[in-house]
C-alpha cells in the first residue's frame, strides 16, 4: 500500500512514525509532499520507505491512499489545484472542514472521503482515532496506529472532535495544580514529579477498568465525606462543571458552523 501525505507537518510526522512502527510497515511505502522541507527530509532520512514528492500533484498521482493533512486555512487553495485520481482513497485529517467543502474543492464525490481525527499518540501506535464514515481500509490503518473508533453519523464525529479538544485543558489543570503547589513553596521539580505519576496512574487505571463508568470511578476514588469528594463538590458548585460544558458547547457550535 502506498500512502501519500499532503502537508508534512506535526500530525503527518506522528502518523508516519506510527505507521513505520506498526504491523503495516512491512507492506507500506510513503510519499510526502515537500512542505515542510525540514520535516519531509527528516522523515526521508529516517525511513527508507519514505520518499519526498516533487509536488502535491505528484504525491496524489503516486499513492493508493491520500492523506490530506494541511491546515484548513490553505485547504481550499491546495485542493482546487489538485487532481485526485479516481481510484485513490482519500483521508482528511483537516480539522473543522466538512465532507461537502472537501468534495467541492477537490472536485470528488463526498463518498470517497473519510474524515479522521488522529491524535499525537499515533506516533507510538497508542492513539485513538475517530473516523467517519466507517471504512474497512481506513479502520485498518488507524487500528495499526492505536485504535480506530468508527462514527455512525457526522454528529457523532463532531462530538468526538469536541472531546478531543480537551487535551489542552487536561494539561491546563495540571499546570494550575503545579502552580498552586509552587505558590505554597514547593520546588517545581517536586510538584511535577508528584503530579506526573499520579495522573499517569489515573489514566492507566481508567484505561484498564471495565464495567464501571466515569461517575462510578469518581465515587470509587472519593471517600464519603473525604477530601476527593470535597474538591469535586467545590469545583462543581463553584461553576467548574458549568464552565467545562459551556466550553464543549462553544466548540461544537464552531465545528458545526
Ligand atoms: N497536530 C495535531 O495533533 C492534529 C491532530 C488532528 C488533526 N490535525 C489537523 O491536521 C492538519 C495539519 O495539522 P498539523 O498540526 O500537522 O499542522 P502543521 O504542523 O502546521 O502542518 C501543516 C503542514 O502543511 C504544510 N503546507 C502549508 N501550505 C501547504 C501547501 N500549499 N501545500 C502542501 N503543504 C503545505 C506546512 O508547511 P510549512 O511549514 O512550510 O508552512 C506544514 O508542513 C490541520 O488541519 C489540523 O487541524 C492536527
Amino acid at each position: 500500500m502506498i500512502y501519500g501525505f499532503i502537508g508534512t507537518g506535526t500530525i503527518t510526522e506522528a502518523m508516519i512514525h506510527g505507521l513505520m512502527a506498526s504491523a503495516l510497515s512491512a507492506c507500506s511505502s510513503v510519499i510526502v509532499s515537500p512542505r515542510n522541507e525540514l520535516v519531509s527530509s527528516r522523515l526521508c532520512a529516517q525511513y527508507q520507505q519514505v520518499t519526498v514528492g516533487r509536488s502535491n500533484q505528484q504525491v496524489a498521482d503516486s499513492c493508493d491512499i491520500l492523506v490530506l493533512a494541511i491546515r484548513w486555512q490553505v485547504a481550499e487553495e491546495v485542493l482546487r489545484d489538485l487532481v485526485i485520481p479516481a481510484n485513490t482513497r482519500i483521508i482528511s485529517v483537516i480539522a473543522a472542514t466538512d465532507h461537502q467543502a472537501l468534495g467541492r474543492w477537490a472536485d470528488v464525490p463526498v463518498e470517497r472521503i473519510v474524515r479522521a481525527i488522529p491524535l499525537p499518540f499515533v506516533a507510538q501506535c497508542e492513539g485513538v482515532t475517530a473516523i467517519y464514515p466507517r471504512d474497512p481500509v481506513v479502520s485498518e490503518f488507524f487500528d495499526a496506529l492505536g485504535t480506530a473508533v468508527c462514527c455512525d453519523s457526522k454528529a457523532e464525529f463532531d462530538q468526538l472532535a469536541v472531546a478531543s479538544a480537551l487535551m489542552g485543558t487536561y494539561f491546563g489543570i495540571l499546570d494550575q495544580v503545579a502552580s498552586w503547589l509552587q505558590a505554597k513553596g514547593m520546588p517545581k521539580a517536586k510538584a511535577q514529579g508528584y503530579l506526573k505519576p499520579l495522573f499517569a496512574s489515573l489514566g492507566n487505571f481508567t484505561h484498564e477498568s471495565e464495567g464501571v463508568d466515569f461517575a462510578g470511578l469518581r465515587s470509587d476514588f472519593s471517600t464519603k465525606g473525604g477530601l476527593n469528594e470535597q474538591v469535586f463538590l467545590d469545583f462543581d458548585n463553584g461553576g467548574g462543571s458549568r464552565a467545562l460544558l459551556a466550553a464543549l458547547d462553544n466548540v461544537l457550535i464552531k465545528i458545526q458552523d
